[in-house]
């Protein structure tokens, strides 16, 4: 009785300091034990998952999109219309290898969708939508307003060519994300400008590829970028990011953690799109033709006091701030803890790992 009693303590105890072990969660130094400390803060039984999410965990379905028929639909866009208004199960459509030319929406009832591709033939989802046909926000070819949505392996596409200068309404968003607590594993984002609106709520995006000329990421979420690359194709001035807070109570803002910013043009950060745009970059590698100035106050210089721009632990030609614009920043350990922490997105609550197909 009594040496039972003790190995139920000893379990209790070991369960405790196993769990507190594992709920660290800030963004590693070394990017080498990512992958490992998101398994670990990751595990889809943990008891604080949002409880409908969990309910959804519980009862995952597959669809699967063909073109050539060899699946349940032949396009995305009847794989989505066949989930249910009010879905409460985690669908995960798999979609096989191809390009998919459709312009997809996912309207807010269908929550707890996943797109899963191959990721050795990461199927393609491609249209051609500009400002001028549709306004920015609707050009996206995959705009999603419903919560907990999530893709692996997936290729999001805007075939829109590259703006000129004489051009209106030029801007073609490849993927709009305006639903809460949306993660991105391995996906590619390919446009010009404005090619992901990561419009509102918590995100979270890893091991992503992401490309275009100004404000390629721009929107007023909440999100965390871990060991993405960002691609510069701008011909001329450049910018990566154009961050959309507007109000100093809001916690948004856009961090970037060991990432790597690549490709061309006389780059710029961010840019002041509104009064309080908030965006940190850590752990990152900068390239030689990022613009010493570092950020822009896109014409807004009464944006200066009010944005939040900061830079922590950079690496590469391009992170040396002695020449940075001085409203700028080099956070201190304690400024940056706030943002390199999975907290940032309130992730605890309901980010997931991949599925594994
Ligand atoms: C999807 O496939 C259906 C028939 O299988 C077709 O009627 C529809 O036009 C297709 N939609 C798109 C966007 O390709
Ligand atoms: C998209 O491409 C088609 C031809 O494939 C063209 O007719 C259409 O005008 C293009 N749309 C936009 C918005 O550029
Ligand atoms: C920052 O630099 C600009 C010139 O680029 C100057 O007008 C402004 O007064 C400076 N602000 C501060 C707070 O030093």
């Amino acid at each position: 009785m009594a040496a039972c009693c003790t190995m139920l303590i000893l379990f209790i105890a070991f369960l405790y300091l196993h769990n507190t072990a594992i709920a660290d969660l800030a963004i590693p130094t070394n990017s080498h034990t990512i992958n490992q400390w998101l398994l670990d803060n990751t595990n889809p039984m943990r008891v604080e998952l949002d409880a409908e999410l969990a309910e959804a965990e519980r009862n995952t379905i597959v669809i699967t999109v063909n073109k050539y028929g060899k699946g349940d639909f032949r396009n995305v866009t009847d794989a989505i219309n066949s989930i249910p208004v009010g879905n409460k199960v985690r669908t995960i459509i798999k979609i096989a290898p191809g390009i998919y030319h459709e312009k997809l929406l996912i309207d807010s009832s269908k929550r707890f969708v996943t797109f899963y591709g191959d990721p050795n033939s990461m199927p393609r989802i491609s249209f051609n939508g500009t400002a001028k046909f549709y306004t920015t926000y609707n050009s996206a070819t995959v705009a999603v307003n419903s919560d907990y949505f999530m893709a692996s392996n997936i290729i999001f596409e805007n075939t829109a060519p590259r703006p000129t200068p004489r051009m209106e309404g030029a801007q073609a968003v490849a993927m709009r994300i305006s639903g809460q607590k949306a993660a991105f594993y391995n996906c590619r984002f390919y446009g010009y400008q404005d090619t992901l609106l990561d419009d509102s709520g918590n995100h979270f995006f890893k091991d992503c590829f992401i490309r275009g000329s100004t404000d390629f990421i721009f929107g007023k979420a909440q999100s965390i970028y871990l060991n993405c690359e960002l691609r510069s194709d701008a011909i001329g001035f450049g910018v990566i990011t154009a961050h959309g807070r507007d109000h100093k109570g809001l916690d948004t803002g856009f961090v970037f953690a060991h990432c790597v910013v690549n490709g061309g043009g006389n780059l710029f950060l961010g840019r002041a799109w509104r009064s309080r745009s908030r965006v940190v970059f850590a752990y990152t590698y900068l390239p030689s033709n990022l613009n010493p100035k570092g950020w822009d106050d896109m014409g807004f210089p009464w944006h200066q006091r009010t944005v939040f721009y900061g830079e922590y632990k950079c690496m590469g030609p391009g992170a040396v701030t002695n020449q940075r614009v001085n409203y700028s920043r080099v956070l201190t350990d304690r400024q940056a803890r706030h943002f390199l922490d999975l907290n940032f997105i309130h992730a605890s609550t309901w980010l997931l790992p991949p599925p594994k197909l």
